[in-house]
């Protein structure tokens, strides 16, 4: 598969087939995405990956307090400015309607519009998830170099006919995560991601984000 397919034909799969990942691709994928490129080389990832019991003790153990908590215990970082600003508060808010369009979930239906975002911490069914944290002493260039590492997982992962899901959501839920994994305390979690053969057919699959043509964001000076 070419790059450019592999970017082409992922997106944020939300609905995956009950079908085993084998945890070698998995370990594949992860040593693979380490070329990666980092400023300094400083590789600033931590990755911990949940499958079998693991993940279904804390998918379960997650259902339980949402129950009582179901905004979470509050994130460690703003996952959005508190006042988004145009043009990103008219992207954001499309792409949630689309997405609850395409489940034909209604805009004042905010009961079934949490049961989707509860679907978030199942990994959308998803047979693997991945969790990203890194050093607490590290900055925004660093994080950075995370997301490179995680845009490398999602297109190797695509390579081997998987799609993904990157899962902010799961700061959310920082402290619950970290117990599990047993996360050093030195280390943030930035997010989670569901890996697993997606199930193409399902509604919550059947829309596509937009993007802001070439010309809004790139100047060309020559
Ligand atoms: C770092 C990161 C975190 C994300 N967190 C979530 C999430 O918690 N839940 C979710 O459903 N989608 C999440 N997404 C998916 C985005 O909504 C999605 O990438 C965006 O709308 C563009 O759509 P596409 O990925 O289908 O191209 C996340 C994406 C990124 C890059």
């Amino acid at each position: 598969m070419q790059v450019t397919e592999a970017l082409r034909s992922r997106f944020s799969c939300r609905a995956f087939l009950d079908r085993p990942v084998s945890l070698s691709v998995i370990r594949e994928i992860l040593d693979e995405a380490r070329k990666a490129p980092s400023g300094g080389n400083l590789q600033p990832w931590q990755v911990h990956v949940v499958a079998g019991k693991a993940l279904t003790g804390l998918v379960e153990d997650i259902r339980r307090r949402f129950v009582a908590a179901p905004v979470g215990e509050g994130t460690e970082y703003d996952i959005y400015p508190p006042h988004l600003a145009e043009p990103y508060r008219t992207r954001r808010f499309k792409t949630g309607m689309d997405l609850y369009r395409a489940l034909g979930i209604a805009r004042e239906d905010t009961e079934a519009r949490q049961r989707q975002w509860q679907r978030n911490y199942e990994f959308f069914g998803a047979p693997v998830g991945l969790f990203f944290a890194l050093d607490r002493a590290l900055g925004p260039p660093q994080w950075s170099d995370v997301g490179m590492y995680i845009l490398a997982v999602m297109l190797l992962a695509r390579e081997r006919g998987l799609h993904s899901c990157a899962q902010e959501a799961w700061a959310a839920w920082h402290g619950a995560v970290a117990a599990h994994i047993q996360l050093p305390a030195s280390q943030m979690l930035f997010c989670g991601m569901a890996i697993g053969y997606g199930d193409e057919s399902a509604p919550a699959n059947a829309f596509r984000t937009e993007r802001a043509p070439l010309d809004e964001f790139a100047v060309f000076h020559d």
